[in-house]
């Protein structure tokens, strides 16, 4: 996507060394678009933990290009203990994305099937790439197949604004390009389809306010950013046509982890008869689990909560605190929403029911 004109991924190898990857750092957007520089693995831990990087998506390419790190720095007579390591501390990072350990696992088996050091090192490199290619080709494609909702909705509102309301970032920037939600918006926009999207702030990370108004404004899509309590009362008045969100993990039943709020978004929208629908690339199923109960919930730290960054009018990045001092909070990132108040998923294959049969007839090789 495009950047004040400027074409990026949100992840990317250094042109003429390879060993050095670039990311955005997410923490200062949107008051300023820094580019950092990995080359060790805990500098990927790190990014990945505190969130220079996030979205499930992105998780996985950065995860994928921290393999390769590691493999660039592994010495050449302890290379598979190296790699193994590098694993274990990469996916310990964050718990709840699949996309995560998905990355690790398809690196470390590449990696696996080469004799040599120097192949090996190759197939890290080339899997991480594949990775991050992968990942934006199929967004795109989820941006196809999404597209058409948006667009059946508009023919039936004689092309009065479609609107859609969407929770946390599940953009650009929480994949390689394109995003998952956002990616049928942009498709929608591409074949001249009115819409409007309203924006859920997030809290505590504010993904909402910070990432998405930020990416939805870059690209000309008109969107109102609005609390995480507003969704319901909206779509009761009649002011939501479709609610469009990602997905971190999604058990091969149809079981949706998203960021914690989703589930009271697929409520309402149950209640009010409106379609919710999950975004998702093939890399965020988990094809072990049968029931969204068993997917791990990131809890980060209280303080996320009782403090909040922001710019001061002059434009510097200010911490204030929000709570007494001593104020206990409880920071649940992601909630699970089960599979019946999911209308669809849409994945870059199509559009499937959330049910286990209709996932399984769309991906039969991995069931
Ligand atoms: O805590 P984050 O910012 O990593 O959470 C991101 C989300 O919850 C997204 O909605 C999710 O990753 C799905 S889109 C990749």
């Amino acid at each position: 996507m495009k950047v004040n004109g400027t074409q990026y991924r949100t992840i990317w190898p250094e042109t003429n060394s390879p060993e050095i990857i670039n990311i955005i750092d997410q923490r200062q957007l949107p008051f300023a678009f820094v580019i950092e520089q990995l080359t060790t693995v805990s500098q990927v831990v790190d990014a990945i933990r505190d969130m220079h990087v996030r979205g499930a998506g992105l998780i996985g390419a950065t995860a994928g290009f921290g393999m390769h790190i590691a493999a660039c720095c592994a010495p050449d007579n302890r290379f598979m203990e190296h790699m193994q390591n590098a694993a274990k501390a990469l996916g310990e990072s964050r718990p709840t994305a699949r996309n995560l350990k998905w990355a690790i696992e398809r690196v470390m088996k590449e990696v696996s099937t080469q004799t040599s050091v120097s192949d090996k090192r190759r197939a890290a490199f080339s899997t991480a790439c594949a990775i991050a290619d992968e990942d934006a080709e199929f967004c795109k494609k989820i941006g196809e197949h999404g597209r058409k909702l948006i667009e059946e909705i508009s023919r039936r509102k004689n092309g009065q604004p479609v609107n859609i309301l969407t929770h946390c970032n599940a953009g650009w920037l929480a994949f390689v390009d394109y995003g998952s939600a956002t990616a049928p918006i942009y498709g929608a926009r591409d074949a001249g389809i009115p819409l409007h999207v309203w924006v859920d702030e997030t809290r505590p990370w504010n993904q909402g306010a910070k990432l998405t108004a930020w990416e939805l404004q870059q690209e000309g899509i008109d969107n109102t950013l609005i609390t995480d309590n507003a969704g319901g009362h909206l779509m009761q008045i009649g002011m939501v046509d479709l609610v469009i969100v990602g997905t971190d993990r999604t058990t091969r039943t149809g079981d949706v982890a998203n960021k914690i709020g989703t589930y009271l978004k697929a409520l309402a929208a149950r209640d009010n008869n409106i379609p919710f629908y999950v975004a998702l690339p093939s890399s965020t199923f988990d094809w072990n689990l049968d029931n969204g109960q068993e997917i791990p919930i990131e809890i980060r730290s209280g303080g996320e909560i009782t403090e909040v960054t922001g710019t001061d009018a002059s434009g510097s990045l200010q911490t204030v605190t929000l709570a007494a001092p001593g104020t206990r909070a409880a920071n649940y990132s992601f909630d699970i929403t089960p599979a019946r108040l999911v209308t669809g998923l849409i994945t870059e294959r199509g559009i499937t029911a959330a049910t286990p049969a209709a996932i399984a007839q769309l991906f039969p090789e991995y069931t």
